[in-house]
């Protein structure tokens, strides 16, 4: 697996296998498994997903190393705030059952996000999490929100497709030396991506499948993807792309598929009064 370097010098895995919408108590543990025995070495959780537990038995279930797996959770909206992302982290160490986690995220950019920040940097300090990052920030919030940090994100993982591609977005981040992160990295499966007849040829060019064609594009552009699937065959596919190599005129051609929409805007009201009440635990 392809590694691309942090601005901390810890290096992530180009790609991780998403486990959002897979139910716990079984379906994420059989996935993550899975993936592990594929050749994944970076799993993307949160809180919110409520599978961490099933994640770190798949860890632990996989014979392979605890070291050798790069584990991301996040910080959902309830325990945001300093002693409540203090006692969120607390928990994601305990439901994962590992004594470190790689990368924690602040989830959603919305609340306490300086105090709960302080948190996060704090559990860096005390070695319980090695790197931490944003999530869903736009422009306009990350701007704000960079003031008051002492440590500088090392991603901000947000919606990212060939249809909606973050181009201005990712030029401030460039900027800051923060890397991408794309989810929804297939477009969650939209044929208007999938079906694409341009995707088609180089998919046919490749002998790759579009999912494949998609992700080997998220890697050059340097995004890290995180492809989801529960289907055998996709899993072990979506990260066999290291063996071939869209050409510069290729990459041009889809960079100008860009429509600049996606499913989720951060800055919509509604959004956030949905996401700010939604309790996942008690
Ligand atoms: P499945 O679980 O049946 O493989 P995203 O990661 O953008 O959210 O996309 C996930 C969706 O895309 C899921 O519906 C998944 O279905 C599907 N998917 C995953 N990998 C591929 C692929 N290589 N080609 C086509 N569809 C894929």
């Amino acid at each position: 697996m392809k590694t691309f370097e942090l601005n901390n010098n810890q290096t992530i895995p180009a790609i991780g296998f998403g486990v959002f919408l897979i139910p716990n108590d079984g379906p994420t543990y059989e996935a993550t498994l899975k993936a592990l025995k594929a050749g994944y070495r970076h799993i993307d959780t949160a809180v919110a997903y409520m599978n961490e537990s099933d994640v770190g038995k798949a860890v632990k279930d996989s014979g392979v190393a605890r070291e050798d797996v790069f584990l991301t959770s996040k910080l959902w909206l309830q325990d945001y705030g300093y002693e409540n992302a203090k006692r969120g982290i607390e928990n994601s160490l305990k439901n994962l059952g590992v004594d470190y986690i790689d990368l924690y995220l602040l989830h959603q950019p919305y609340g306490d996000l300086v105090y709960s920040w302080k948190a996060l940097e704090e559990a860096v300090e005390e070695g319980k999490i090695k790197s931490i990052g944003i999530s869903n920030q736009t422009i306009h919030i990350f701007k704000k929100f960079i003031e008051n940090c002492h440590i500088k994100p090392v991603v901000n993982q947000v919606e990212c497709n060939p249809l909606f591609q973050q181009k201005e977005l990712r030029k401030v981040m460039d900027e800051y030396g923060i890397r991408l992160e794309a989810w929804y990295p297939l477009g969650h499966g939209s044929k208007e991506l999938l079906e694409n007849e341009y995707l088609i040829s180089l998919a046919q060019k490749y002998h790759k499948n579009v999912g494949q064609v998609i992700l080997r594009w998220h890697y050059q552009e340097g995004i890290i993807s995180l492809p989801k699937s529960t289907n055998d065959e996709r899993i072990k596919g979506n990260i066999d792309i290291f063996d071939f190599e869209l050409s510069e005129e290729e990459m041009a051609n889809i960079r100008a598929m860009d429509t600049g929409k996606g499913t989720h805007d951060p800055e919509d009201p509604a959004n956030e009064k949905r996401l700010m009440g939604l309790k996942i635990h008690d």
